[in-house]
């Protein structure tokens, strides 16, 4: 098994090392030279499941299980995520197998015999395609709300919580126009973008509005097999973004600036564990922060790079259009897919809300979607 003795004695699982109602260690690493091994011993309880004890030179006295120690090497952290990556499904609307799209009716959440596999369900298509759809929810801010957070709850921002939004401005965003706005992912300008993104159309009385859903994954497939350098640079070189927010919308009195949102961070970013598998996709040219000046002829790659990166996000062969009605919710990945808007005509109210990534990440986790014991 080649375990270190130091590893042992701070994985040990005895009440006096270990809270196994809480799952907290109860000491830091103290010793960096423990005590020695004086003897190993395997015991058998049951059929089939097997203990080790381990007698220290100081009388403290350890207890593993063989299913703890076996798991610890069964697989790397780089096997068990390049795994969970590679069940991700890169698509483009003509490919996109929509039947497998979760359409989950709420009440089948909240159903005894059906909530684990409707959230399971969820979970899943948002981790394989970045979407997932809830239906038959009342368009109002209370009822979505409780309709999302049976799958984890609704992140609160500078924006509030679940939110119903129109064209008024109330906030200086587009979102608050009857514009158009282009394929982008929300919040790059964080030091953590929301994780999930939530849309509930509550009520449109007029023309256009559509949503278009653009899947990064495919994107930087894309990108990166036509512009490997370009991608690389995307990769590399980290980009501003900032959000700032006067008072005068909502007090004349007081005008000063409220909000100033300022982060700089990759467009492409990896994994940290696997290191060759896209994690997250930041793209928001309107949030974009004013770029540093240097070499000019760095600017300039950097302006060819975001240039073909645009026009290929811009491009209506990866949109997937379709129109939001009253009564479906859609749960689009933050970060993985894109979202955009058509300018549209009349009275629309939208309802919008984040999950945050550390949450939508626990939830599929705890579904043995993403890895659990790496
Ligand atoms: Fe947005
Ligand atoms: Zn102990």
């Amino acid at each position: 098994m080649g375990r270190s003795s130091l590893w042992l004695r701070d994985h040990c699982r005895c009440a006096k090392c270990y809270n196994s109602r809480t799952h907290q260690r109860k000491e830091g690493i103290i010793q960096t030279s423990p005590p020695k091994i004086v003897s190993a011993t395997v015991s058998s309880r049951e059929k089939n499941v097997y203990y080790i004890t381990i007698s220290w030179s100081d009388g403290h006295v350890s207890e593993y299980s063989m299913d703890f120690l076996i798991d610890g090497s069964k697989k790397s952290a780089v096997e068990s995520w390049s795994e969970a990556y590679s069940k991700r499904v890169p698509w483009l609307p003509t490919n996109l197998p929509q039947a497998n799209l979760a359409r989950i009716d709420v009440g089948s959440l909240r159903d005894r015999e059906l909530a684990l596999k409707s959230r399971h369900s969820i979970l899943e298509s948002l981790w394989k395609y970045g979407i997932a759809y809830i239906t038959e929810v009342q368009p109002m801010e209370d009822d979505t709300t409780k309709a999302v957070e049976e799958i984890a709850p609704i992140m609160k921002t500078t924006y509030g919580e679940l939110h119903a939004f129109e064209a008024d401005l109330k906030r200086a965003d587009t979102a608050y126009t009857d514009e158009a706005i282009g394929p982008h992912t929300d919040g790059t300008y964080m030091t953590e973008a929301p994780g999930l993104q939530v849309f509930h159309c509550f009520l449109h009385d007029g023309q256009g509005g559509e949503n278009t859903l653009v899947d990064g994954l495919q994107i930087f497939n894309s990108f990166s097999q036509l512009y490997p350098r370009e991608a690389e640079l995307l990769r590399q070189k980290a980009l501003p973004a900032e959000y700032i927010e006067g008072n005068s919308e909502r007090n004349p009195k007081y005008p000063e600036v409220m909000n100033h949102f300022w982060n700089e961070d990759f467009t492409f970013k990896f994994d940290p564990i696997t290191r060759k598998d896209l994690m997250q996709i930041r793209f928001n040219p309107y949030d974009r922060a004013p770029y540093p000046y240097e070499d000019a002829t760095d600017i300039e790659k950097l302006y060819q790079a975001y240039g073909k990166l645009t026009s290929m996000i811009y491009d209506p062969l990866f949109h997937l259009t379709f129109k939001l009605s009253p009564g479906t919710v859609v749960l689009i990945d933050n970060w993985r897919v894109l979202h955009a808007r058509n300018s549209y005509t009349g009275r629309r109210v939208m309802a919008s809300g984040y999950i945050a990534r550390g949450e939508y990440l626990s939830q599929l986790r705890v579904r043995g979607i993403v890895p659990q014991h790496v």
